[in-house]
């Protein structure tokens, strides 16, 4: 027989429900270490002290024991109860200071590079428009300006540019209609085909000595591969007493040496602009193809087409019938005018074979010019 023989069935199950406490006790310990959050701990204090919790279920128990054992297991479950919930505290406690130690220990990193903002760059057209302002200033031209849109009058009439001439033609330019809405050609608004017009706005507002440029916007019906409905133009208008061609020459001579910092020859072709008289095209010698003058030119050159000349712009004298409609007595005041593009100045100047790709905004084109 065994030891126990004579213990009461009683004794037995005491012991056997203390063997059970003491087991949970050690399960317990062992799970208490492995659970990290509170989540974990929640979820142990449920599964043991919980009303259907292991040890909680043990307590129930109790009620087969006899008074003595209900007493001494009584005291062992409330000291067993009392460390799993210590326990539970402290290992709170435990995952609480590492949770606030992490924390503490968190580093903002602000080291990391950051881009820059991108710097733009000043547009190919508005570099040549500065270094041509640069290049007149420097003559003694000052730089004047007037609206992009502009009467017919200034436009046209008072340049000499009478009614029926063809430029006036709607096929030719941008007509503007009013706040009344009423047509263009009725008002006399138009999209300044020129800047031309500004000539007319100095000599009305200013005696000569006069000398001036005016470089701006200008619109005009073209539009195909070569032309575009919007481009820059820059004229020049010098008048005063006794001002003669060879003044014009001269100065078209020196601007294009600087401009294209060689002393390139110039020519001149007699030809018509209503406002001029005499008036003449010019054509400057080709800046890509003048390195093989001494071996002949190049009649492969794509920009002269082998020619040895790039047209430039017109000129010529201005005609007396402007001085009369822009106030100035022709019989004591002559001067000249001269007319050309400043795109198209850019594309000799930075090699560019098209002129719409100026207007396109497209980044790739435009980023292979940093100033
Ligand atoms: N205004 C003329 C044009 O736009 C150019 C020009 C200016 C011609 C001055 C002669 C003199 O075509």
């Amino acid at each position: 027989m065994p030891d126990n023989s004579n213990e009461s069935p009683a004794t037995g199950a005491a012991s056997q429900l203390a063997a059970q406490l003491d087991e949970q006790l050690a399960s317990f310990k062992s799970d208490l270490e492995s659970a990290t959050d509170e989540a974990g701990l929640y979820d142990l204090q449920v599964r043991y002290l919980g009303k259907k919790g292991s040890v909680s279920l043990l307590r129930r128990q109790m009620g087969k024991l006899s008074p003595d054992e209900k007493k001494l297991f009584g005291q062992r479950f409330n000291a067993i109860k009392g460390e799993l919930e210590a326990g539970l505290e402290a290992r709170r406690a435990e995952l609480d200071a590492i949770a606030r130690e992490a924390e503490l220990a968190r580093r903002v990193d602000l080291s990391a590079v950051l881009r820059g903002p991108e710097v733009g760059t000043l547009h190919p057209i508005t570099r040549t428009w500065r270094r041509l302002e640069e290049i007149f200033g420097a003559l003694g031209f000052d730089v004047a300006d007037g609206p992009h849109v502009e009467s017919a009058d200034y436009n046209f009439d008072r340049l000499n540019i009478l009614p029926g001439h063809p430029a006036r033609d709607m096929q030719d330019t941008f007509f503007v209609r009013d706040r009344e809405g009423r047509g263009g050609e009725e008002t006399g608004l138009v999209l300044r085909t020129h800047t031309s017009p500004v000539q007319v706005r100095t000599m009305l507002g200013q005696k000569p000595p006069i000398r001036i440029i005016a470089p701006g916007t200008v619109f005009r019906r073209d539009d195909d591969a070569t032309h575009s409905p919007m481009f820059h133009q820059i004229e020049g208008l010098y008048v005063d007493e006794g001002v003669t061609m060879a003044d014009l020459k001269a100065t078209l001579y020196r601007f294009v040496g600087e401009f294209f910092g060689d002393a390139l020859a110039l020519r001149f072709r007699p030809s018509y602009f209503p406002f001029v008289e005499p008036g003449a095209e010019f054509d400057v010698e080709c800046v890509f193809c003048k390195k093989d003058r001494d071996a002949g030119r190049s009649a492969s050159c794509s920009v002269c087409k082998g020619s040895g000349w790039i047209e430039l712009g017109g000129s010529g004298m201005v005609h007396p019938a402007v001085f009369e409609a822009c106030g100035l007595d022709p019989e004591r005041y002559t001067g000249w005018a001269f007319g050309f593009g400043i795109d198209r100045m850019a594309m000799l100047r930075y090699g560019v074979p098209h002129l719409r790709i100026f207007f396109e905004g497209d980044l790739r084109f435009l980023e292979q010019y940093p100033c």
